[in-house]
């Protein structure tokens, strides 16, 4: 087969180049050209196909009912907007280890399970691999079938022959195509082969799950160009240490995408958590000062996480200020908000704020939590464990509205805490919340002064 024709594209900005050059000259960027195939054929049979598309009016458009399927796990099925669309190419992208093999073997084990015929091609383990994975899950049906191969040519000539109804490719950086020279893992590569799984999903109606792995950087190799190029994002994230994973939709075509799902990683394979707060609260201290419950919506699903801080005094000139689990300039500027606002001296001390359990959030509903668990910490006076509290904090130290409230207070009561700290203007009066005392606060001192 004749090579064909490469051309060298910016991921950042676009800029087109023959040849590939250190820095992009549109956009600045270093390192960010990447060879491309490019065909282009504009035969005569083409053009008489051109002349036969035409634009077609919305009204005419035909409204098929969207047909999902289940994957088995209701956590994947949230995230994907309730359900596994057929014909659609998902990307499960996350670190090394994480359990991105694990995850989609099992999806495959519960499609097997409802009979849903289903291929997993693996380019990373060997068969034998996979079968100890698999045994460690469990019992498998026999619409599963596993396939080792990495040549793109070569698995487009299975899929077109089996016609599976499911496919699982692990990993899209081990395909390559025997069309593009660079080698497998290169972005050239990576696209080519996200586009031909693409056609091949559309084309043949397969539904088709690629595993990605991330850079350092934290994206999916190749830097963003898959992600345009699928109908779903999917991350697996977690703490390694931590057995817990989250799964979190970045982009979807077919629904919301600011869903997570929850899942243990156990000795048997993963389990869902279907109650994700009782989780994170799990370990909560009794009577320790500088902690407290916080609420964070991850999508439509409040979870109540326990927000803590260790105020020290410093040692050295410069205070030192560490944040785990959300952003640190955000802890700098809730501290500087407390040391004007409430005159707390609080440049003289080191400050160190985690969200416990090793979880990612970053919602600013979470201010309010760590503001309290600050100055519990600096007073050294506990906060009641049956407290949680909610709200962005502004610069004057004002206590502002946040969104979906009773959803957050709903679940605090049904997880038993009896106050609520909560923005004032969040307060509906018309709600009813037997079990748990609001307390609608508009200024943090207000806040401090009725709980600590
Ligand atoms: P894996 O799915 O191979 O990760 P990825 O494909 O994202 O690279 O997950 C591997 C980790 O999961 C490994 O450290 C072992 C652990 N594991 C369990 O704890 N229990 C299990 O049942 C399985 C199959 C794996
Ligand atoms: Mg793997």
């Amino acid at each position: 087969m004749a090579k064909a024709k490469t051309i060298y594209f910016c991921q950042e900005c676009g800029y087109e180049s023959a040849k590939w050059q250190g820095q992009c000259p549109g956009c600045r960027q270093w390192n960010t050209f990447v060879e491309e195939v490019v065909e282009r054929k504009a035969t005569a049979s083409a053009q008489k196909q051109l002349a036969a598309v035409r634009p077609v009016i919305l009204a005419d458009i035909e409204m098929k009912r969207e047909e999902r399927f289940s994957s088995g796990f209701p956590e994947l099925d949230r995230v994907l907007g309730g359900g596994i669309v057929p014909a659609s190419l998902v990307l499960v992208g996350g670190d090394p280890g994480i359990g991105k093999s694990t995850l989609l073997l099992q999806v495959c084990q519960k499609l097997s399970g409802q009979n849903i015929s289903v291929l997993y091609i693996s380019g990373e383990e060997s068969l034998q691999q996979i079968k100890i994975r698999a045994q460690r899950i469990g019992a498998f049906t026999d619409s599963l079938s596993l396939l080792c191969e990495t040549s793109l040519e070569q698995i487009d000539g299975v899929l077109r022959r089996e016609k599976p109804q499911a496919v699982v490719i692990d990993s899209i950086q081990t395909m390559y195509s025997d069309n593009i020279s660079s080698s497998p893992g290169s972005v050239s590569q990576v696209r080519e082969a996200t586009g031909a799984f693409m056609q091949l999903a559309k084309g043949l109606g397969i539904t088709i799950f690629l595993v990605g792995h991330v850079t350092k950087e934290g994206v999916v190799a190749g830097p963003r160009v898959l992600e345009h190029m699928v109908d779903t994002v999917l991350y697996f994230e977690g703490d390694r240490h931590a057995a817990y994973r989250i799964l979190r939709g970045v982009k979807n075509r077919f629904g919301s995408t600011n869903e997570i799902g929850v899942f243990e990683m156990r000795e048997q394979g993963l389990a869902e958590v279907a109650n994700p707060s009782e989780y994170m609260l799990s370990g909560k201290p009794k009577d320790a000062t500088g902690s407290v419950v916080a609420c964070s919506m991850e999508g439509t699903r409040p979870i109540l996480l326990e927000v803590q801080a260790l105020v020290c005094r410093t040692n050295f000139g410069i205070p030192r200020r560490t944040a785990a689990g959300t952003d640190t300039n955000r802890v700098n500027l809730l501290m500087a908000v407390l040391e004007k606002r409430l005159n707390l001296r609080l440049s003289e001390c080191d400050a160190y704020v985690n969200i416990a359990g090793g979880i990612k959030m970053n919602e600013p509903a979470l201010d309010l939590g760590i503001v309290l668990a600050i100055v519990s910490s600096y007073k050294e006076r506990c906060i009641d464990e049956k407290t949680i509290c909610f709200g962005e904090v502004g610069l004057s130290g004002e206590v502002r509205a946040v969104n979906m409230a009773k959803q957050r207070i709903l679940e605090a009561r049904k997880l038993g805490f009896t106050t609520c700290i909560l923005p004032k203007v969040s307060v509906d009066p018309k709600m009813r919340t037997d079990g748990i005392a609001l307390i609608g606060v508009d200024h943090v001192q207000e806040a401090v002064r009725r709980i600590l």
